[in-house]
């Protein structure tokens, strides 16, 4: 290869890392010295021009500088909460017309003010301070209440959001401050449902998608193309823009896993260890995979086994195939299928079957098909593992759950639904334990594990 290919490349390459570099926003945890707005930029996801403030924190490892984009109307709220909360009148006025100079002006006249540069509004203000690792999401109830009822406070302002240019990226990265903020606005919008759902479809559509063959065939079974319930296009779980076939919504997605106790793989492994570490499955299967946490977690506990993954969002055996591929799994596949029909596996393929998070998601006939479909492609004597949401004996607790998740709408009608739209047909349709049962399971148990996870426990008859 002569230099100048050699230079060529080198060129080549120094562009392509610059056109797939993503925006990933530091977390600052500091008090702010000084600020300054800097630049008119283009509008972000919001469609308003974005001001460009670039500040200067004292942190405990020393000055670290930070940036934030802020539109003309965030100063106005600024002004509002500077007056009406903080009580701060000293003649700080905002400009009557926003440009950089009178705003730049604007901030260097409001640093004079200690009181308000050491204010939470200000820290806000410039998406510091904050990223919400303090709240435990799903952890217990009055965790999930002090959330809905707004005793968790979310930010004044949304912190800077990332910006994906790379798949590896969105499995990669950790989680930002403005993911945190997103799910924590979605829990709270139940007043505002409308606007939320513009806001997070406007940031989902600036993620990477996990795209491939326009017909999907580069992930499924040989052969095997796919046939979705109308439910999955109709009314789509956790607000999602265009559901989970939409794999602009994946990061979101992922970064449950800081949220729900079965998203989370350490949480996975310690039950899986501790009700099923004795066995040793030849073949598993992991039904509504999603990213991939519970598949990854078997693939790791059960080295010597075959595990498949099967989901009905083709987005996510993309992002899986890639994972296990960074993880260095070779013992895990990953396949786009409705586990509604997996007519192409034979009845008794599998000793170990297992989901998480999947059937209260769906209408209590599509949900009964799969526990069906899990009967049958179980061996004798094999076992089945469900992580899902609890099944409580008791009706009121059935409708309380009901209530929280739905916000009271049925799923079926046109307009507003809660975080889990299909939370009635879950509680009152599926009645999971008696559809074990009537699919031909025995020793059925439940084990509870929190007032949002149960675990449900099956084995199929010895032949
Ligand atoms: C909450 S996620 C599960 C997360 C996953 N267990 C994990 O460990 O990452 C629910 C998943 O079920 C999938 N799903 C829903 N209905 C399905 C069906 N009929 N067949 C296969 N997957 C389905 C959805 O596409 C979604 O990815
Ligand atoms: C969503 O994006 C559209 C198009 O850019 C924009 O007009 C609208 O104001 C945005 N809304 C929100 C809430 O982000
Ligand atoms: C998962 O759970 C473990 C144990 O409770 C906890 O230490 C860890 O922080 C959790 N992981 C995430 C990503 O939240
Ligand atoms: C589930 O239980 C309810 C009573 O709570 C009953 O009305 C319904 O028919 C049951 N669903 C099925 C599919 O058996
Ligand atoms: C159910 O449990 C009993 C007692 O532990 C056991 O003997 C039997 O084999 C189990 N049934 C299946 C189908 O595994």
């Amino acid at each position: 290869m002569g230099p100048l290919r050699v230079l060529l490349l080198l060129a080549f390459w120094a562009t392509s890392d610059l056109v797939s570099c993503s925006f990933i926003p530091p977390t600052i945890f500091g008090d702010p010295l000084s600020m300054s707005v800097v630049t008119l930029d283009p509008p972000d996801f919001r469609g308003t021009p974005v001001y460009r403030i670039e500040f200067t924190t004292n942190t405990k490892a020393g000055l670290k500088n930070g940036m934030i984009h802020r539109n003309w109307e965030e100063f106005q709220e600024l002004q509002r909460l500077i007056t009406s909360e903080l009580l701060i009148h000293s003649g700080l006025t905002l400009p009557v017309e926003p440009s950089v100079e009178s705003l730049n002006d604007y901030l260097i006249q409001a640093s004079e003010s200690p009181n308000l540069m050491m204010s939470t509004i200000m820290s806000h203000f410039l998406g510091i301070n904050w990223d919400g690792k303090d709240i435990k999401f799903f952890g217990s109830l009055v965790n999930f209440i002090e959330i809905v009822t707004k005793v968790v406070k979310a930010p004044y302002f949304q912190p800077e959001p990332p910006l994906y240019d790379s798949e590896d990226d969105v499995i990669l990265a950790e989680e930002t401050p403005f993911e945190v903020y997103l799910y924590l606005k979605g829990l709270q919008s139940q007043d505002s449902i409308e606007d939320y759902l513009i806001f997070f479809k406007n940031y989902t559509d600036t993620c990477p998608g996990f795209e491939g063959a326009p017909d999907d065939s580069d992930v499924q079974w040989p052969n095997s193309p796919v046939t979705y319930p109308p439910h999955y296009d109709q009314t789509y779980v956790h607000f999602l823009p265009g559901g989970y076939r939409n794999g602009k919504t994946l990061r979101i997605n992922y970064v449950g896993k800081s949220k729900f106790n079965f998203l989370n793989e350490t949480i996975i492994k310690e039950w899986l260890v501790k009700l099923h570490g004795d066995k040793n499955p030849a073949k598993v299967l992991d039904i509504g995979s999603g990213p991939g946490f519970s598949a990854m977690v078997l693939a790791e506990m059960f080295p010597e086994a075959q595990i498949y993954a099967v989901d009905m969002a083709a987005p996510n055996p993309r992002f899986s195939r890639r994972w296990a591929e960074l993880r260095g799994l070779t013992n895990v596949e990953f396949y786009h299928a409705n586990a509604e029909d997996m007519h192409f596996w034979e009845d008794n393929t599998f000793d170990f079957i297992n989901y998480a998070y999947v059937l209260h998601e769906m209408p209590q006939d599509n949900s009964i098909r799969i526990i069906n479909e899990i009967y049958r492609l179980l061996t004798p004597g094999g076992t089945m593992n469900g992580f899902e949401v609890p099944f409580p004996p008791e009706e009121v607790e059935r409708s309380l759950l009901t209530e929280w998740n739905t916000w009271g709408y049925n799923w079926e009608d046109v307009g507003p639904k809660g975080p889990e739209p299909y939370m009635k047909e879950y509680e009152f349709g599926c009645n999971i334990t008696y559809s074990l049962h009537d699919a031909g399971f025995q020793n059925i148990s439940t084990i509870g594990y929190s007032f949002f996870d149960w675990v449900y426990l099956g084995e199929k008859a010895q032949l």
